[in-house]
Protein backbone atom coordinates (compact mmCIF):
# COMPACT_ATOMS: atom_id res chain seq x y z
CA UNK A 1 0.00 0.00 0.00
CA UNK A 2 1.47 3.43 -0.62
CA UNK A 3 1.42 6.43 1.08
CA UNK A 4 1.88 10.11 0.53
CA UNK A 5 3.50 12.53 3.06
CA UNK A 6 4.53 15.66 3.59
CA UNK A 7 7.61 17.27 5.03
CA UNK A 8 8.37 20.65 6.12
CA UNK A 9 11.00 22.10 8.80
CA UNK A 10 11.74 24.95 10.24
CA UNK A 11 8.55 26.78 9.37
CA UNK A 12 8.83 29.32 12.36
CA UNK A 13 5.22 30.18 12.28
CA UNK A 14 5.87 32.98 14.65
CA UNK A 15 6.85 34.95 11.54
CA UNK A 16 3.57 34.74 9.62
CA UNK A 17 0.07 36.28 10.01
CA UNK A 18 -3.10 33.91 10.41
CA UNK A 19 -4.16 34.56 6.92
CA UNK A 20 -0.75 32.99 5.65
CA UNK A 21 -1.29 30.03 8.54
CA UNK A 22 -4.40 29.70 7.19
CA UNK A 23 -3.28 29.34 3.10
CA UNK A 24 -0.41 27.30 4.06
CA UNK A 25 -3.02 24.21 6.10
CA UNK A 26 -4.91 25.23 2.87
CA UNK A 27 -2.41 23.71 0.59
CA UNK A 28 -1.57 20.82 2.76
CA UNK A 29 -5.22 19.83 2.69
CA UNK A 30 -5.35 19.73 -0.97
CA UNK A 31 -2.45 18.24 -1.32
CA UNK A 32 -4.44 15.01 -0.35
CA UNK A 33 -1.58 13.49 1.91
CA UNK A 34 -1.63 11.12 4.62
CA UNK A 35 0.09 12.68 7.15
CA UNK A 36 2.45 15.76 7.76
CA UNK A 37 5.56 15.76 8.72
CA UNK A 38 7.68 18.50 10.94
CA UNK A 39 11.08 18.72 11.64
CA UNK A 40 10.89 20.94 14.11
CA UNK A 41 11.90 25.25 14.72
CA UNK A 42 8.00 25.06 14.45
CA UNK A 43 7.48 28.73 16.54
CA UNK A 44 8.96 29.76 20.41
CA UNK A 45 7.86 28.43 23.65
CA UNK A 46 5.32 30.77 24.29
CA UNK A 47 2.99 29.93 21.04
CA UNK A 48 4.08 26.33 19.67
CA UNK A 49 1.04 25.15 21.79
CA UNK A 50 -1.25 27.57 20.23
CA UNK A 51 0.17 26.24 16.77
CA UNK A 52 -0.04 22.91 17.32
CA UNK A 53 -3.95 23.14 18.60
CA UNK A 54 -4.61 25.33 15.34
CA UNK A 55 -2.62 22.74 12.72
CA UNK A 56 -4.08 19.45 14.62
CA UNK A 57 -8.05 21.08 13.76
CA UNK A 58 -7.13 22.79 10.55
CA UNK A 59 -5.30 19.84 8.80
CA UNK A 60 -7.12 16.75 7.44
CA UNK A 61 -4.56 14.50 8.36
CA UNK A 62 -2.03 13.63 11.31
CA UNK A 63 0.75 15.73 12.47
CA UNK A 64 3.86 14.01 13.40
CA UNK A 65 6.70 15.98 14.88
CA UNK A 66 9.72 16.91 16.67
CA UNK A 67 10.97 20.15 18.58
CA UNK A 68 13.68 22.28 16.69
CA UNK A 69 15.93 24.59 19.16
CA UNK A 70 13.37 27.72 18.71
CA UNK A 71 10.89 25.82 20.01
CA UNK A 72 12.09 26.46 23.57
CA UNK A 73 13.36 30.32 22.84
CA UNK A 74 12.36 32.11 25.42
CA UNK A 75 10.86 29.81 28.18
CA UNK A 76 12.36 26.28 29.34
CA UNK A 77 12.94 22.80 27.70
CA UNK A 78 11.68 20.77 30.58
CA UNK A 79 8.68 23.13 30.35
CA UNK A 80 7.83 22.69 26.47
CA UNK A 81 8.60 18.99 26.79
CA UNK A 82 6.41 18.16 29.30
CA UNK A 83 3.13 20.44 27.53
CA UNK A 84 3.97 18.60 23.98
CA UNK A 85 4.22 15.34 26.22
CA UNK A 86 0.56 16.66 27.02
CA UNK A 87 -0.61 17.57 24.12
CA UNK A 88 0.60 13.88 22.32
CA UNK A 89 -1.60 12.24 24.52
CA UNK A 90 -4.65 15.04 24.91
CA UNK A 91 -5.09 14.99 20.56
CA UNK A 92 -5.25 11.82 18.88
CA UNK A 93 -4.03 13.24 15.52
CA UNK A 94 -0.82 14.60 17.30
CA UNK A 95 2.21 12.83 17.60
CA UNK A 96 5.43 14.32 19.27
CA UNK A 97 7.85 11.41 17.73
CA UNK A 98 9.86 11.24 21.34
CA UNK A 99 6.52 10.32 23.33
CA UNK A 100 4.92 7.97 20.39
CA UNK A 101 8.18 5.86 19.80
CA UNK A 102 7.97 3.58 16.51
CA UNK A 103 5.01 4.73 14.73
CA UNK A 104 3.93 2.48 11.86
CA UNK A 105 2.85 4.27 8.43
CA UNK A 106 2.57 1.09 6.45
CA UNK A 107 3.17 -2.35 6.69
CA UNK A 108 6.78 -1.68 5.48
CA UNK A 109 7.90 1.39 6.51
CA UNK A 110 8.27 2.97 10.06
CA UNK A 111 8.45 6.56 11.09
CA UNK A 112 10.36 7.36 14.58
CA UNK A 113 12.35 11.02 15.52
CA UNK A 114 13.81 13.05 18.15
CA UNK A 115 14.81 16.77 17.71
CA UNK A 116 18.48 16.21 18.43
CA UNK A 117 20.78 19.07 19.59
CA UNK A 118 24.13 20.80 18.15
CA UNK A 119 26.13 18.81 20.58
CA UNK A 120 29.24 20.86 20.16
CA UNK A 121 31.02 17.37 18.88
CA UNK A 122 31.71 18.27 15.24
CA UNK A 123 34.23 21.18 14.32
CA UNK A 124 35.64 23.42 17.11
CA UNK A 125 33.49 24.25 19.55
CA UNK A 126 36.18 26.27 21.86
CA UNK A 127 37.38 28.18 19.78
CA UNK A 128 33.60 28.80 17.72
CA UNK A 129 32.88 32.86 17.77
CA UNK A 130 29.27 31.59 17.03
CA UNK A 131 26.94 32.91 20.03
CA UNK A 132 23.64 31.45 18.97
CA UNK A 133 20.18 32.50 20.62
CA UNK A 134 20.09 29.41 22.25
CA UNK A 135 22.89 30.48 24.64
CA UNK A 136 20.62 33.48 25.59
CA UNK A 137 17.05 32.17 25.16
CA UNK A 138 16.63 29.09 26.37
CA UNK A 139 16.67 28.97 30.49
CA UNK A 140 18.69 25.95 30.98
CA UNK A 141 20.96 27.14 28.42
CA UNK A 142 21.56 30.60 29.77
CA UNK A 143 24.79 32.25 31.47
CA UNK A 144 26.46 29.13 31.05
CA UNK A 145 30.34 29.31 30.97
CA UNK A 146 32.18 27.73 27.84
CA UNK A 147 32.82 24.48 29.22
CA UNK A 148 29.19 24.04 31.61
CA UNK A 149 27.51 24.98 28.12
CA UNK A 150 29.54 22.42 26.27
CA UNK A 151 28.89 19.32 28.92
CA UNK A 152 25.39 20.34 28.66
CA UNK A 153 25.06 20.62 24.67
CA UNK A 154 26.51 16.95 25.30
CA UNK A 155 24.23 15.67 27.51
CA UNK A 156 21.65 17.03 24.90
CA UNK A 157 22.58 15.07 22.26
CA UNK A 158 23.36 11.92 24.31
CA UNK A 159 19.49 11.99 25.44
CA UNK A 160 18.58 12.14 21.81
CA UNK A 161 21.05 9.34 21.11
CA UNK A 162 19.32 7.39 23.90
CA UNK A 163 16.01 7.44 22.63
CA UNK A 164 17.45 6.57 18.97
CA UNK A 165 18.82 3.22 20.60
CA UNK A 166 16.01 2.44 22.46
CA UNK A 167 13.59 3.06 19.25
CA UNK A 168 15.47 2.01 16.35
CA UNK A 169 16.61 -1.61 17.42
CA UNK A 170 12.59 -2.76 17.43
CA UNK A 171 12.08 -0.91 14.03
CA UNK A 172 14.82 -2.51 11.67
CA UNK A 173 13.30 -5.80 13.36
CA UNK A 174 10.31 -4.87 11.83
CA UNK A 175 10.24 -2.86 8.94
CA UNK A 176 11.97 -2.93 5.61
CA UNK A 177 12.33 1.01 5.51
CA UNK A 178 12.63 3.31 8.29
CA UNK A 179 12.36 7.29 8.47
CA UNK A 180 13.60 8.96 11.17
CA UNK A 181 12.51 12.83 12.07
CA UNK A 182 14.96 15.12 13.39
CA UNK A 183 16.03 18.70 13.48
CA UNK A 184 19.78 18.89 13.92
CA UNK A 185 21.64 17.47 10.93
CA UNK A 186 23.07 14.05 13.00
CA UNK A 187 25.93 13.57 10.19
CA UNK A 188 28.97 16.54 9.28
CA UNK A 189 28.07 16.23 5.38
CA UNK A 190 24.39 16.50 5.93
CA UNK A 191 25.27 19.83 8.15
CA UNK A 192 25.00 22.24 4.42
CA UNK A 193 24.11 25.99 3.62
CA UNK A 194 23.77 27.37 0.26
CA UNK A 195 25.44 23.95 -1.01
CA UNK A 196 28.21 23.56 1.23
CA UNK A 197 29.30 21.70 4.41
CA UNK A 198 29.19 24.07 7.30
CA UNK A 199 32.82 25.31 8.85
CA UNK A 200 34.27 24.10 12.23
CA UNK A 201 33.32 27.26 13.49
CA UNK A 202 29.37 26.46 12.71
CA UNK A 203 29.17 22.90 12.86
CA UNK A 204 29.34 22.33 16.37
CA UNK A 205 26.50 23.87 16.75
CA UNK A 206 24.75 22.85 13.49
CA UNK A 207 25.44 19.05 14.51
CA UNK A 208 24.42 16.51 16.31
CA UNK A 209 27.12 13.99 16.53
CA UNK A 210 25.46 11.66 19.56
CA UNK A 211 22.18 10.84 16.97
CA UNK A 212 24.71 10.15 13.97
CA UNK A 213 26.37 7.84 15.53
CA UNK A 214 23.61 5.55 16.76
CA UNK A 215 22.30 5.74 13.58
CA UNK A 216 25.52 4.63 11.50
CA UNK A 217 26.08 2.09 14.45
CA UNK A 218 22.79 0.19 14.19
CA UNK A 219 21.90 0.60 10.73
CA UNK A 220 25.20 -0.87 9.52
CA UNK A 221 24.88 -3.87 11.75
CA UNK A 222 21.53 -4.23 9.34
CA UNK A 223 22.17 -3.43 5.90
CA UNK A 224 18.93 -5.41 4.24
CA UNK A 225 16.82 -2.42 6.45
CA UNK A 226 16.47 1.04 4.49
CA UNK A 227 17.14 4.34 6.74
CA UNK A 228 15.77 7.69 5.48
CA UNK A 229 16.96 10.65 7.93
CA UNK A 230 15.10 13.94 7.30
CA UNK A 231 16.44 16.86 9.03
CA UNK A 232 16.81 20.77 8.94
CA UNK A 233 17.77 23.55 11.06
CA UNK A 234 20.57 24.74 8.81
CA UNK A 235 17.78 26.09 6.15
CA UNK A 236 19.77 24.66 3.15
CA UNK A 237 18.64 21.66 0.90
CA UNK A 238 20.94 19.34 0.18
CA UNK A 239 20.82 14.84 0.55
CA UNK A 240 24.10 12.68 1.20
CA UNK A 241 24.60 9.00 1.49
CA UNK A 242 26.09 7.77 4.83
CA UNK A 243 25.70 4.04 3.74
CA UNK A 244 24.73 2.08 1.14
CA UNK A 245 21.16 2.10 3.20
CA UNK A 246 21.31 5.31 5.07
CA UNK A 247 20.60 8.76 3.23
CA UNK A 248 20.20 11.83 4.97
CA UNK A 249 17.52 14.59 3.34
CA UNK A 250 18.38 18.27 4.61
CA UNK A 251 15.06 20.46 4.09
CA UNK A 252 15.43 24.12 2.84
CA UNK A 253 13.53 27.01 4.37
CA UNK A 254 12.91 30.71 4.37
CA UNK A 255 11.72 32.37 7.43
CA UNK A 256 8.18 33.72 6.73
CA UNK A 257 8.05 31.08 4.02
CA UNK A 258 6.80 28.01 5.06
CA UNK A 259 6.71 24.96 2.46
CA UNK A 260 6.45 21.42 1.80
CA UNK A 261 9.44 20.20 1.05
CA UNK A 262 9.18 18.78 -2.85
CA UNK A 263 8.73 16.16 -3.86
CA UNK A 264 6.43 14.38 -1.17
CA UNK A 265 7.71 11.41 0.21
CA UNK A 266 6.14 8.50 -1.11
CA UNK A 267 5.91 5.12 1.08
CA UNK A 268 5.62 1.68 0.02
FE1 LIG B 1 15.22 27.08 11.81
FE1 LIG C 1 17.06 25.24 14.33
Amino acid sequence: VAAKYAWMTDVHLNFINELELASLVKRINLSEVDGVLIGGDIAEAESIGHYMRDLASGLSCPVYFVLGNHDYYKGSIADVRQEMAQLHGDIDSLHWLPAAKVIELTSNTALLGHGGWGDGQFGDFVNSTIMLNDYILIRELAAMRQGKLLNKLRALGEEAAVHVRATLPEAVANYDHIIFLTHVPPFREACVYEGKISDDNWLPHFSCKAVGDALREIMGAHPHCKLTVLCGHTHGSGSVNILPNLRVLTGGATYGEPAMQQPLLSVV
